[in-house]
């Protein structure tokens, strides 16, 4: 077993990973709650495979649960969603003593920790991260949030939970295509932040491999982010290196409407795409890209798009309003580091044009 403590004085709290960790989640979690009920946030496939199962351990150790199911995707990360939640909680009954548990990846996290923070202006919040994406990132961090039509994650909240549970074995039901996505992030992670972690990944041989060493790779790309979320909380300035790769991928996931790429794709071409570019303007060891780009073909990611300097450029000026005039870039100059390269708008097709 792994725990992962993250150091935020009043609020710091522990981040456990284990395999097998879910059937005694219900001790673990009595451990940390005093609550009466305790409301599960989660959506319909998730529940469908692993509801009923937390239900039962959580009432074993004397709670009251109900479940709060709400259709997967992210199309329902919205207020509509946010506000039945709300109400289901106040129509359970809850008290300031209760407690929300997330069951599920980012979505129902992300919705349940909102929710969990502003329910009578916050409740005890437990997270059970069920995909990679989610017990890497998303789960880490105290960012909770739920989209508006004008953009994604408009409205939120920083609020830090009580614990994270993670069991690497969930992961066994998530279809290819998120596991793929979250190893795109991975990958990210192990780029700007863990040599060694790359390497490893390097070594592995192919999708089974990186699955039989999940635990520790979770547990490595967690430690990434606990360190740097440490230095910055709320989000203002050294956590920017999570983004390697997510100007770009933004862009481009953006540009076709969010159908053609997944969250995870679009990082993999915007990480290819700037380190390309930066070994050019002599910022990045020569190499560099080539070796990230072999990782992600590995498991069937894409690396590179068509897409036009202009309209990258445009896509990130939609995201104008949020950064202004200046945005700041991650460079990896070589594998394992990082470095926050500051650009103006007229000298931005230097980074982001495609080498081909
Ligand atoms: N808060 C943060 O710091 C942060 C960071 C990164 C991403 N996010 C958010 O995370 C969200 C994306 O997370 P995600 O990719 O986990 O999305 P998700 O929660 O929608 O999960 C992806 C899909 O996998 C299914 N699923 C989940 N676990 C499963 C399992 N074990 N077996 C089978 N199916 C399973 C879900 O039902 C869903 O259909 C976005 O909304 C994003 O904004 C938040
Ligand atoms: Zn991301």
């Amino acid at each position: 077993m792994e725990k992962i403590k993250v150091e935020l004085g009043r609020d710091s709290y522990d981040i456990e990973i284990e395999r097998g960790l879910f059937s005694r989640l219900g001790a673990k979690i009595r451990h940390l709650s005093n609550a009466d009920k305790a409301a599960v946030i989660t959506d319909t496939t998730v529940d469908g495979l692993y509801g009923k199962a937390l239900e039962k351990e959580l009432q074993a150790v004397g709670f009251e649960v109900r479940r709060l199911v709400f259709p997967a995707g992210e199309e329902h990360k919205n207020l509509a969603t946010y506000g039945d939640m709300l109400r289901s909680c106040a129509d359970f009954g809850m008290t300031r003593k209760d407690l929300v548990i997330s069951l599920g990846g980012g979505v129902p996290g992300d919705l349940g920790g909102f929710v969990a923070a502003s329910f009578l202006r916050g409740v005890q919040f437990i997270q059970v991260p069920t995909t990679i994406l989610s017990q890497i990132d998303s789960s880490v961090g105290g960012k909770v949030a739920v989209d508006l039509p004008e953009g994604k994650n408009l409205v939120g909240a920083f609020y830090q939970p009580a614990g994270v549970f993670i069991d690497p074995d969930l992961l066994s039901t998530l279809p290819a295509r998120f596991i793929h996505d979250g190893l795109a992030e991975v990958i990210k992670c192990a780029s700007f932040g863990n040599a060694d972690l790359f390497q490893a990944l390097e070594r592995y041989r192919d999708e089974k491999e990186v699955l039989e060493h999940i635990p520790e790779i979770i547990g490595a790309c967690i430690r990434i982010k606990v360190k740097v979320v440490e230095e910055d909380v709320r989000d203002t300035g050294a956590r920017m290196v999570l983004n390697f790769g997510h100007t770009i991928g933004h862009a481009v996931e953006r540009y076709y409407h969010y159908e053609k790429y997944t969250h995870g794709e679009g990082v993999a071409i915007g990480m290819v795409r700037i380190t390309r570019r930066t070994e050019k303007l002599g910022l990045t060891k020569p190499g560099t890209a080539a070796r990230i780009e072999a990782l992600l073909k590995r498991y069937g990611i894409p690396t590179d798009d068509p897409i036009s300097t202009a309209d990258v450029i445009a896509g990130i000026a939609m995201d104008k309003k949020k950064r202004g005039n200046r945005i700041t870039l991650i460079v990896v100059p070589e594998i394992g580091k990082s470095l926050l390269q500051p650009a103006g708008f007229d000298e931005l097709s230097k980074y982001v044009e495609r080498e081909i």
